[in-house]
């Protein structure tokens, strides 16, 4: 995991500079922080992904949890949600949904839309 702090100043669409996307690979997690914001970033099948790094059960940090393909897991209740849609996948009864941001890349740069 690393962390890259961004420009504060988005592009016209709101878009904020993030990390080089040869950074962010599969089964990886990728810690950038926007304007205090601290987004996940990560890829699945050649798509890209970002989300809040706090986790919605109770605010733990995914950077120190695990990703496996599109599953994301909760270090401090193991929880996990699929960050392609920001469901949870358990367990089954709750429903917390990950933050997702757009996301895009121009440039071989990723960028990340907050607020
Ligand atoms: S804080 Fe993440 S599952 Fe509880």
């Amino acid at each position: 995991m690393n962390l890259f702090r961004s420009k504060a100043t988005p592009d016209d669409e709101g878009y904020f500079t993030t990390v080089s996307a040869d950074t962010v690979q599969a089964d990886q997690m990728t810690a950038v922080s926007i304007n205090r914001h601290k987004i996940i970033l990560a890829s699945w099948d050649g798509t890209l992904y970002a989300f809040s790094a706090e986790c919605p059960h109770a605010s733990a940090d995914f950077s120190k949890g695990w990703i496996s393909r599109y599953k994301v897991t909760c270090p401090d209740h193991q929880y996990c949600w699929d960050m392609r849609n920001g469901r949870i996948l358990w367990p089954e009864d709750e429903n917390y949904r990950l933050k997702k941001y757009p996301v895009k890349v121009e440039d071989g740069i990723v960028m990340v839309k907050i607020g």
